[in-house]
């Protein structure tokens, strides 16, 4: 009696297993956060200047093809991007792609320059766990002005 109920259940627990398994592997997001500078560097200038920043810029992903991802600034020119890293591996997301601002920066300043644009490969910064969820931070290296994009 009691072995026909084990043969029964097993299928069910090994299917819980496996459920659990796969859960598991997908627990983890790469979370890109920062904030655009309205400048020919796009970062926050040295000992504090007060550099504006980049309101309503498109901030894209890429990694060598497609767009993966887009954010748009805030008002505070803070953006951020949530991925999930099954597609997209940490080491690829570090190696291969950058974030690209594909506005022009003489959007927000006039005397800036209406071509190029700001590019930044991306930094590890830590991970944070929130509950079961491992979210793993990266930031904008720093922003620099590329004329041959745009
Ligand atoms: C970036 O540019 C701003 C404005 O031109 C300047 O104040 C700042 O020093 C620069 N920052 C770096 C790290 O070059
Ligand atoms: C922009 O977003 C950041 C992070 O969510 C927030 O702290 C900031 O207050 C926002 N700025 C505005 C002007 O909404
Ligand atoms: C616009 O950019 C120019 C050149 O970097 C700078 O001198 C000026 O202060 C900026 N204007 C504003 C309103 O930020
Ligand atoms: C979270 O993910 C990062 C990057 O993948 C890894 O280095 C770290 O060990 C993970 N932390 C935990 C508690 O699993």
């Amino acid at each position: 009696m009691a072995s026909k109920l084990i043969i029964l259940l097993f299928p069910l627990f090994a299917i819980a297993i496996a459920a659990s398994t796969a859960e598991a592997q997908q627990l983890g997001l790469i979370s890109i956060q920062g904030t655009v500078f309205c400048a020919l560097n796009g970062s926050i200038g040295v000992s504090g200047t007060s550099t504006p920043v980049f309101p309503n810029a498109l901030v894209q992903l890429g990694c060598g093809g497609p767009v993966v991802a887009n954010a748009a600034t805030n008002r505070s020119g803070f953006f951020s991007i949530v991925l999930n890293p099954s597609p997209f591996p940490l080491s690829n997301v570090l190696s291969r792609c950058n974030l690209v601002v594909n506005t022009p920066l003489s959007t927000c300043n006039a005397t800036l320059p209406a071509v190029g644009r700001l590019l930044s490969p991306l930094q590890l910064v830590g991970s944070t766990l929130i509950g079961l969820l491992n979210v793993t931070n990266l930031i904008p290296a720093g922003f620099q002005l590329r004329l041959n994009l745009g």
